[in-house]
């Protein structure tokens, strides 16, 4: 069985051009989730592209602060970033590597560049935990590139194809290097070659998804998604098909809604008012983490 099948694939719903922003102390990076579209794409809060070659925009870095009742995955494409927690986890994601961390009841931490020039490239995805674990115990996993799984797909004579990193979900029966069970996340990075090319995945109707184009251009079902443009996909079909006629990159994140309130302070996602309350007195009084 070809488990790698699209046949009504699904449409691009609405492109959406990502927001230039700071955050951290002065960190300038591109907001493709904004807070109005934590609802349609549930499970998911909050996707920034950082990207810079002038250490001016980066290397401020994100000191000091708080998270609770969400997963932060930090993808760095060049670049080096150090991680300090209050939960006495240290690492580097470096070139290709993933970050992932179930912030759950609580976790300080700093997240600070390790390189005073050079290109800083990459992304941070929020992805929601149901009400049940927001405040499950803290983990974090460093996940290195060498160990993302990958695959190559459509490979031509030369073996040239469109090559998928999997840092989360089942992709062509490839296991990523995270499963949720509750949000079902999938998360690839898609490389398409110089001449190009297609790649289907299956997905259910009901899991929200999107692509992020960061290279060159992708197209949706016939619908030409430029770089740095986000595409919401319809909830319909069985699938998605991305085409590219020359060398492109494109993020495809999908999961399964939570269907819960979002209530969001800042760094802290609850379900509610009074949670939210909670967590800025328990961070104030140094109880968060
Ligand atoms: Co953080």
């Amino acid at each position: 069985m070809d488990t790698s099948t699209v046949t009504q694939p699904r449409r691009a719903e609405r492109l959406v051009t990502g927001q230039p922003t700071q955050d951290g102390a002065g960190v300038k990076l591109t907001r493709v989730l904004t807070h109005d579209l934590q609802q349609r794409l549930d499970p998911f809060l909050m996707l920034d592209n950082f990207a810079s070659d002038d250490p001016k925009d980066y290397g401020a870095g994100f000191p000091s602060h708080p998270h609770r009742g969400f997963e932060t995955v930090s993808y760095m494409l060049t670049g080096n970033m150090r991680h300090k927690d209050s939960a006495g986890h240290e690492g580097l994601i470096t070139d290709g590597g993933v970050q992932w961390m179930t912030a759950g009841r609580g976790v300080i931490h700093s997240e600070m560049p390790e390189q005073n020039d050079g290109v800083m490239e990459g992304f941070q995805l929020w992805l929601n935990l149901p009400g049940k674990d927001k405040m499950c115990p803290p983990w974090y996993r460093d996940i290195q590139s060498p160990e993302v799984p990958e695959y190559t797909t459509g490979a031509d004579a030369a073996g040239v194809g469109v090559r998928v990193r999997v840092i989360a979900g089942v992709s062509h029966g490839v296991t990523g290097a995270v499963q949720r069970e509750a949000t079902q996340p999938l998360y690839l990075d898609i490389i398409f070659p110089e001449g190009g090319g297609s790649f289907s995945q299956p997905l259910p109707a009901a899991h929200n998804a999107f692509i992020y184009v960061y290279r060159g251009q992708v197209d949706v079902a016939g619908k030409p998604v430029a770089r740095q443009r986000m595409a919401i996909l319809a909830n319909e079909g069985d699938g998605v098909t991305l085409q590219a006629s020359g060398a492109a990159r494109a993020l495809l994140i999908a999961g399964r809604p939570l269907r819960e309130p979002i209530a969001q302070y800042g760094p802290f996602v609850m379900n509610t008012r009074d949670e939210l309350i909670q967590a800025v007195e328990d961070f104030q009084n140094g109880r968060l983490a």
